[in-house]
C-alpha cells in the first residue's frame, strides 16, 4: 500500500531560508528574527526588505524602498477601470485577483516568449516591490467603491501603514490604530509553506511569471480554511452577538459539527505564535475605541472553545475583530491579508527560482481498471506505438 500523505500533511518538500515555523517552541522566525520582536520594533516596509533580502535594511535602504513605494502608490487608471468591471457584489478577492492580473499583464507586455517569463532575481524583486506598493490602493478602492465612494489619492508625507489607512478612510488615523495595523501586516507577511505560498511556488516552478504565481496564490488564500477565515470570524461574532450567547451558540454549532473559524492550525497544535502579539494590538484598539464588549465576546468564545475542544485560536481570531474596530468592512479582511502576504509569496517565488525544480508530485490511481470504448479499432500506427517501451509522460 502506498503511504498517501493526504493534504501533504507532515511532508517536507524543500528548504526555505525565508521563515521558520516551530510548533514545539511555538515560535515563528522571519530570516531568524522572532516575529513578535519585528512587530514591536519595525515598520512593515523594513520587514518586507528583510523577507526579500535576508537582512533588516539600513536607514538608506529603507528610505530608498519608501521612495519607490511612494512612486507606485497611486491607483493606475486602467487598474481602476478593471476593478470597476468587477460586479459590486462579487467577492473582493475576485476583484483583487483581477486587478493584480492586469498589473502583471501590463508590466510584462512586450516580453514576448514564455521562455522569458520567469525573469531574473533583480527583475522579480522590482516586480515584488511594485505589487507591494500598489496593493493598498487596490484594497482601499475596493472598500470605498462598495460604499459608493471615490478613491482617495495617496499622501506622500505618510508611510505605508498610515497611508493605507488614509487611502481607505480619507482621514488620518490615530497613531494607536496605525501601530496596530502595522503589527497586523507584519504578522500576516509570511508563514513558510502554507497553501497559498505553496501554490505560488508550484506556479513559479514551471518557470511561469511572478504575477501568475501571485494571482494563483490569491485564489488559494480566498478559501475559508486559509485566508478567508479572518472574514469568517467576524460572521461568527455577528451571529453570536454578545458574550452571554456564547455557550448556547457553541453547543448548537458543535452539535452541527461546524468548524469554528479562527481556531485550529495545521502546524501549530498548542497555539499560534502570532496570536499574543495580535491580541495585544486588539487590546489597545479596544481601549482606544472604548469597546469592552468586543473583548468580552472574544475572551468568552476563546475560553469556552478551548475548554471544550482543546483547539487554540489562530491569527485570524484576534485580527478579525481588530480590523472591524479599525473600520474595515468584513469583506475587506482577506484582501488585507493579500496586501501583507504579497511579501512572503514573492520572497518565496524568488527563492524557488534561485534553486528551481519543477514541483510535480505523484498520485496513486484508484479509478476503474483499464477498459475500452465499444467499437474502437486501433490503427496500425497506434498499435506499433503501444509495442514500444515507455517514452514520455505528460
Ligand atoms: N472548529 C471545530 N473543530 C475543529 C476546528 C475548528 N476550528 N479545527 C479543527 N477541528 C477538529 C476537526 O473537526 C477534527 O476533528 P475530528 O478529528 O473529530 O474529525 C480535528 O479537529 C482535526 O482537524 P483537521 O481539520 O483535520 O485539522 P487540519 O490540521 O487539517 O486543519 C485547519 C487545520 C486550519 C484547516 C482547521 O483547524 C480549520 O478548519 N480551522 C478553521 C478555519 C481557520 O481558522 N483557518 C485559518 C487557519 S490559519
Amino acid at each position: 500500500m502506498t503511504d498517501i500523505k493526504k493534504g501533504l500533511a507532515g511532508v517536507v518538500v524543500d528548504y526555505t531560508a525565508v521563515s521558520k515555523v516551530n510548533p514545539d517552541t511555538n515560535s515563528l522566525l522571519y530570516r531568524g528574527y522572532p516575529v513578535q520582536e519585528l512587530a514591536a520594533t519595525q515598520p512593515f516596509e523594513a520587514v518586507a526588505l528583510l523577507l526579500w533580502n535576508g537582512e533588516l535594511p539600513t536607514d538608506l535602504e529603507l528610505a530608498k524602498l519608501r521612495a519607490t513605494e511612494r512612486s507606485y502608490r497611486a491607483l493606475p487608471a486602467d487598474v481602476r477601470a478593471a476593478i470597476d468591471l468587477v460586479p459590486l457584489d462579487a467577492h473582493p478577492m475576485d476583484e483583487v485577483r483581477t486587478a493584480l492580473s492586469l498589473v502583471g499583464a501590463r508590466d510584462l507586455a512586450g516580453t514576448g516568449s514564455v521562455l522569458d517569463a520567469s525573469g531574473s532575481a533583480e527583475e522579480n524583486l522590482a516586480r515584488s516591490i511594485r505589487l507591494f506598493s500598489v496593493l493598498p490602493a487596490i484594497v482601499a478602492y475596493g472598500q470605498r467603491r462598495r460604499r459608493g465612494q471615490q478613491p482617495v489619492a495617496p499622501r506622500d508625507d505618510l508611510d505605508y501603514a498610515a497611508n493605507f489607512l488614509w487611502m481607505t478612510f480619507g482621514e488620518e488615523a490615530d497613531p494607536v490604530v496605525v501601530d496596530a495595523f502595522n503589527r497586523s501586516m507584519i504578522l500576516y507577511a509570511e508563514h513558510s509553506f502554507n497553501a497559498s505560498t505553496f501554490t505560488a511556488r508550484v506556479i513559479a516552478s514551471t518557470l511561469s511569471d511572478l504575477y501568475s504565481a501571485v494571482v494563483g496564490a490569491v485564489g488559494a488564500l480566498k478559501g475559508p480554511l486559509h485566508g478567508g477565515a479572518n472574514e469568517a470570524v467576524l460572521h461568527i461574532f455577528d451571529e453570536i452577538g454578545e458574550a452571554e450567547n456564547v455557550a448556547p451558540w457553541l453547543d448548537a454549532a458543535l452539535a452541527e459539527k461546524r468548524k469554528i473559524m479562527g481556531f485550529g492550525h495545521r502546524v501549530y497544535k498548542r497555539g499560534d505564535s502570532r496570536v499574543p502579539t495580535m491580541k495585544a494590538a486588539l487590546d489597545t484598539l479596544v481601549a482606544h475605541y472604548d469597546r469592552p464588549d468586543v473583548l468580552e465576546l472574544y475572551e468568552t468564545l476563546e475560553s469556552e472553545f478551548v475548554s471544550r475542544k482543546g483547539i487554540y485560536p489562530n491569527l485570524d481570531y484576534p485580527s478579525g475583530p481588530a480590523y472591524n474596530l479599525m473600520g474595515f468592512d468584513t469583506l475587506t479582511f482577506t484582501p488585507l491579508f493579500v496586501a501583507a502576504r504579497i511579501v512572503g509569496w514573492t520572497a518565496h517565488v524568488i527563492e524557488q527560482l534561485g534553486a528551481n525544480a519543477l514541483i510535480r508530485p505523484l498520485s496513486e490511481y484508484n479509478g476503474p481498471d483499464e477498459r475500452h470504448v465499444e467499437g474502437y479499432v486501433p490503427d496500425e500506427a497506434v498499435l506499433a506505438a503501444a509495442d514500444r517501451p515507455e517514452e514520455s509522460a505528460g
